[in-house]
């Protein structure tokens, strides 16, 4: 048996990284941890979608890349996220959800991280790729981000969220033919970043994605108390 956890308020994470291919839970898994220890989540992916619903100039630019499963460019995600990291909830951590996701955000990301007492820590979340298109053609959002799947996490009721009774939503890149592009990208580009942080042993580690989503939080919590040398881990 596996000894209790401390509660929220006797450990804070710091700042802490969400790596992995498309689907392997990166969201569902922030939204738990925000909830247990009151820091925010950053998913570039979650802003960018913002930006394109407010039609700004990064929106209606990541729109196009987004539907084809590529990467917006470096510069102006390190830019949104250099915004966002000013705000002061981020002061005792932040859980960064889908970055870095290239060799040069994981730098600029180093450069910006020289003020936090803590260094960061690498969490990546592993799952076969052949359980991962389920995930995401099986995915539904509500308009407030909360997250289901009709296959492996249903709503209770068909298209609707259980919390606030909104209709549920399909992700226009979440088709059979984008995720074999996200995929690529993620192969090409992501894979490297989790080596890179795979190479600072210490902070970095790996948890297993394919069990249920309860499982994998217990995880990834005792994964960070260990990090973060916990007396208790
Ligand atoms: P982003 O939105 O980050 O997409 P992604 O990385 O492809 O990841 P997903 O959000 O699809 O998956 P997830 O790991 O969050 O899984 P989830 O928890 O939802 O990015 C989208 C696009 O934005 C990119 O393609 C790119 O164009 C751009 N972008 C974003 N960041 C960028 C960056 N840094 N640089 C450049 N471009 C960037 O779970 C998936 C499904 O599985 C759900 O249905 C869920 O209910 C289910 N599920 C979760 N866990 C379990 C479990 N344990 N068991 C069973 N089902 C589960
Ligand atoms: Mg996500």
């Amino acid at each position: 048996m596996s000894k209790p956890l401390p509660n929220a308020s006797d450990f804070l994470p710091g700042p802490v990284l969400l790596l992995g291919a498309p689907g392997v839970g990166k969201g569902t898994q922030a939204k738990h941890l925000v909830e247990e220890f009151g820091i925010p989540q950053i998913s570039t992916g979650d802003l960018l979608r913002e930006h394109r619903k407010n039609h700004t100039p990064l929106g209606m630019m990541a729109d196009e890349l987004m539907a084809k499963g590529q990467f917006v460019p470096d510069d102006l995600v390190n830019q949104m996220v250099a915004s966002r990291l000013k705000q002061p909830d981020t002061e005792h951590g932040y859980i960064l959800d889908g970055f870095p996701r290239t060799l040069n955000q994981a730098e600029w990301l180093d450069g910006q991280l020289v003020a936090y007492l803590l260094p960061v820590v690498a969490v990546s979340i592993v799952v076969p790729e052949r359980v991962l298109l389920e995930r995401i053609t099986g995915r539904r959002i509500s308009p407030a981000g909360r997250i289901y799947n009709i296959y492996t996490n249903p709503p209770k009721v068909e298209g609707i969220c259980d919390v606030d009774g909104s209709k549920l939503e399909q992700r226009a890149d979440d088709t059979v033919e984008v995720f074999h592009e996200r995929m690529k990208a993620f192969n090409q580009k992501t894979a490297a970043v989790i080596e890179y942080y795979r190479e600072h042993g210490n902070r970095f580690a790996e948890v297993n994605g394919d069990q249920d989503i309860d499982d994998v939080t217990r995880d990834i919590r005792s994964t960070l108390l260990k990090l973060r040398h916990h007396p208790e881990a």
